[in-house]
């Protein structure tokens, strides 16, 4: 089985977390894509979606799903969106589709995250997928410096423009051990916006398409 099919196993496995009537988050990515087809095809009714980009925005728009502002909404029950990695304690690493940002504040403000993956992105120790930062264009070389001391290899990823305006750098060589200390310790370095570890709030639930069904990963 590929792992879009794997992508759209977990996909499918996530309506069932999601409450008749709700507002309801929802992340970027082809994994989610495949989510608000499954949730389009399906009978539940939600009441609107807060998007985490202009990408998944569209396909809400088209499937006929109203999307709302998050300043109006209120808090989320529940957020649906992927990842590029994952532990089995919950952290992740996000951001290989630019929407980072938005991503951490749409999951900040829901009561529940149900990530969903293909079985390629659990791992042991996060790091080995380039972790995106979003910085302010104008601190680009300054923050790519500070990253270095790190211990990291930051890399511009070319061509890109966030939603928000910014550059992302893509920084290879991280072993992650402490992903709650680098997460808070990037966030410390002036100009950068976010980073793509999801640790301080990491998922509440993985669910992991694999050849023989959904695995359900729980703290
Ligand atoms: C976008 C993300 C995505 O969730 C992540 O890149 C996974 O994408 P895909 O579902 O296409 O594998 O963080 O910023």
């Amino acid at each position: 089985m590929s792992s879009d099919d794997q992508k759209r196993r977990a996909a499918e496995a996530a309506l069932q977390y999601i409450p008749e009537g709700c507002i309801l988050g929802v992340g970027t990515g082809s994994t989610v894509n495949h989510f608000i087809a499954a949730l389009a095809k399906s009978r539940i009714r939600i009441s609107g979606a807060v998007s985490s980009s202009d990408a998944s925005t569209r396909l809400l728009k088209a499937a006929g799903i109203e999307v709302l502002d998050l300043n109006s909404s209120g808090d989320l029950e529940v957020y649906v969106d992927g990842a590029d990695e994952a532990t089995r304690h919950l952290a992740l690493i996000k951001g290989g589709g630019a929407a980072l940002t938005r991503e951490k504040i749409v999951a900040a403000a829901s009561r529940r995250f149900v990530c969903i993956t293909d079985r390629s992105k659990v791992v042991d120790v996060l790091g080995r997928f380039p972790l995106p930062v979003e910085v302010i264009p104008m601190a680009r070389s300054y923050v790519a410096r500070q990253l270095v001391k790190l211990g990291g290899q930051p890399v511009l990823r070319m061509g890109v423009t966030t939603d928000n305006g910014n550059v992302i750098l893509d920084v290879h060589n991280l072993a992650i051990t402490d992903p709650r200390g680098l997460e808070t310790e990037i966030n410390q370095i002036a100009g950068v916006v976010s980073n793509g570890i999801f640790a301080r709030r990491g998922a509440d639930l993985l669910l992991v398409g694999n050849d023989s069904g959904v695995e359900v990963i729980k703290p």
